[in-house]
């Protein structure tokens, strides 16, 4: 190191040695500029201008090309079910937006059939077209065999409308629903194969002997959330207590935790979807923090929260930059904290 610094040094103190020579030698600035080019400041304006547009153009293609069907499965292991219940594989879809023409990500979607997964969950905003309905249910196929829950987002009920890009890093939302989308076929369509509307509902399920009670609620980015129809504490006698809405608003989130639920699942967010290598989501598109775009976190002392980035994207927004499309498998396993107030006995009547 001490070599090379000493020769870098050396090289330095030459080129200076060589201008203050051209000066002192009589050759003119020309003669100077051949071996270093000068530019002019508009010149390096405009070259300066040239590059950033270069890759501008460049990281949209990549986002809108590649990045945005970039499909990829995330895993997680949480420690959330009642002690000694038998793991559950979860399966969270989110943020489908789908579109009838969508070839891969139906495609992409339905290979995930091969996963088998205890559950299926999806946090809503399905559909990004009047006719895609029959997209969905196909992309979807032996998914919907499977043991699912679902609840709707605002792209279940209305369609996507053309908006100022702006206004996605900004909080300048005004917000226009006017063209309803065919939410209730896609209703019909889940619960003809099976599917639980948790929508401001309460269910039952047991899966491979763990018992699960689960709650939902209408989306909460439209307001359309009434916490009262399911709020209470989550039932003691379940090996995992969960809930589901569409965006993670906190006000929700903050009542799922005090009713004790031991996981919530959302999406909504998509991650972010144009997100800065190192520095990760710049908005949520809710009043989530940005930390919590996507991915498993805690929210509360005893409840985890699962954010899907999901796998869409809405038609007039096309693209996706450091926020892959994705699905995840999260595997559950026993190891539920129990609250801090309750007595041994009663953490032991309680778990399984
Ligand atoms: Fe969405």
């Amino acid at each position: 190191m001490g070599q090379r610094s000493t020769s870098v040094s050396w090289r330095c103190d030459a080129v200076v040695r060589d201008v203050r020579n051209s000066r002192s030698s009589g050759l003119g600035r020309a003669s100077y500029a051949g071996v270093v080019p000068q530019l002019t400041a508009s010149q390096a304006l405009t070259r300066a201008s040239l590059t950033a547009a270069a890759m501008g153009v460049a990281g949209v293609g990549y986002a809108a090309g590649i990045e945005r069907n970039a499909f990829v499965l995330r895993e997680h292991t949480l420690a959330v079910l009642a002690p000694g219940s038998a793991s559950v594989r979860v399966l969270h879809l989110s943020d489908l937006h789908m579109t009838p023409g969508q070839r891969r990500k139906q495609g992409w979607i339905r290979e995930l059939g091969r996963l088998e997964p205890d559950l299926v969950v999806n946090t809503g905003d399905n559909l990004a077209h009047p006719r895609a309905v029959p997209a969905v249910v196909q992309a979807l196929g032996p998914l919907l065999e499977r043991p699912g829950l679902f609840v709707f987002g605002s792209n279940d009920y209305f369609a996507p409308q053309p908006k100022n890009p702006l206004h996605y890093v900004t909080s300048a939302h005004r917000r226009v629903h006017r063209v309803p989308l065919p939410w209730h076929d896609l209703r019909a369509a889940f619960s003809e194969r099976g599917w639980l509307d948790a929508t401001h509902r309460h269910h039952r399920l047991v899966l491979g002997g763990v018992r699960v009670a689960a709650i939902g609620v209408d989306d909460p980015h439209l307001h359309r959330e009434r916490l009262g129809t399911v709020s209470g504490p989550a039932p003691g006698d379940a090996d995992l207590r969960l809930a589901l809405t569409h965006s993670p608003e906190p006000r929700v989130l903050d009542q799922f935790a005090a009713d004790d639920y031991d996981l919530v699942l959302a999406g909504h967010t998509h991650g972010g979807q144009l997100c800065l290598p190192f520095v990760g989501a710049l908005v949520t598109n809710c009043d989530l923090d940005r930390s919590r775009a996507k991915g498993p976190s805690r929210w509360g002392s005893r409840t985890w929260l699962h954010v899907s980035a999901g796998l869409g994207t809405s038609p007039y927004a096309p693209v996706r930059f450091a926020c892959r499309p994705e699905a995840t498998l999260l595997t559950l396993v026993a190891g539920r904290r129990h609250a801090p107030s309750a007595p041994p006995v009663l953490a032991a009547a309680v778990a399984r």
